[in-house]
């Protein structure tokens, strides 16, 4: 049918906010290694008009799932230097996701599962509705996770928790999730989700954007560093926000007692 002739990753916009919309519905939008490389290319072409874009929203098509996971079957014959390819394909993707200026947020409605977990916490954070479901179920296929599940996972809920999902294979629903704080903030449906992730962008950009792109890359540099390496990349960020003209507006706003009018430069 048609389906298999859209392309299985889109991009929509509308005024500050791109979204990625993972559409493989038929298969709950399973990260086969095309999928994954049109991720990857979707931040890449986003990165190009980066000036214009100042929060991204990434999505599954189809109301049951964000992304169920690595695609089984194109797993299922791999070598074991195949293997580590197509790990270090994900770890790519997560990079891009990482390396992209503005923050992203991973809308879950449904299904993030092993790999689309893994994508969910490539995101800078975690908006769900109230019918998802988080799981690493892949010891129950003989796998580990492959796309840094056994990294973000453990800083995102602590080692214990992170420990239990992957030993485990079990699922918790997104009041479980947001418990643990994988999930920042919970939503009846799909479209107060999305609604949700929107406001947080809108508010995100009335901000000094070059400070809200050095505070993405302190944090993202810090994760996962040790605390006297981790303070120094907020040193060195803290030290760029002063060559910026923004934060000589927003000081020089405050002290005149004036809204700040931000140039994004
Ligand atoms: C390929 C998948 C898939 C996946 C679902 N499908 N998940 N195909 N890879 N990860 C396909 C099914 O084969 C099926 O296709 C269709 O999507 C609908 O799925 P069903 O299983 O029929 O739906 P349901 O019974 O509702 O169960 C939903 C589900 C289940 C619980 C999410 O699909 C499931 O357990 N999926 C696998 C989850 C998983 O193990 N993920 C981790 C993968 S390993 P047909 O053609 O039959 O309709 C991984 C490793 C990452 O992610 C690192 C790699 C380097």
């Amino acid at each position: 049918g048609t389906d298999e002739h859209r392309p299985p990753v889109r991009i929509e916009r509308d005024g500050v906010v791109a979204t990625v919309v993972i559409d493989r519905p038929k298969a709950l939008n399973a990260l086969s290694p095309d999928v994954l490389g049109a991720i990857a290319d979707a931040f890449d072409a986003l990165r190009s008009e980066a000036d214009a874009v100042r929060g991204v929203i990434v999505v599954g098509e189809g109301g049951r799932a964000f992304v169920a996971g690595a695609d089984i079957r194109s797993l299922s014959t791999l070598t074991p230097d195949e293997g580590a390819e197509a790990a270090r394909l994900g770890h790519r993707v997560a990079a891009a996701i990482e390396a992209f200026p503005a923050p992203v947020i991973a809308c879950v409605d449904g299904f993030a599962l092993g790999g689309g977990l893994e994508l969910a916490l490539a995101c800078d954070l975690i908006y769900a509705t109230e019918s998802s479901w988080f799981g690493q179920p892949e010891v129950r296929l003989g796998l580990i996770p492959g796309f840094g599940g056994t990294v973000r996972l453990p800083r995102a809920v602590g080692l214990s928790l992170a420990k239990e999902l992957i030993f485990t294979g079990r699922r918790i629903d997104a009041a479980t999730a947001e418990s643990a704080g994988l999930v920042a903030r919970r939503f009846g449906d799909r479209d107060a989700l999305l609604a949700g992730a929107r406001a947080t962008i809108d508010e995100v950009a009335a901000n000094a954007w070059t400070a809200v792109a050095l505070a993405k890359r302190v944090l993202v540099d810090a994760a996962g560093t040790p605390t006297a390496a981790a303070t120094e990349f907020e040193v060195a960020g803290f030290a760029d926000a002063f060559r910026t003209d923004d934060m000589r507006e927003g000081v020089a706003a405050f002290i005149e007692k004036r809204e700040p009018e931000f140039s994004g430069r």
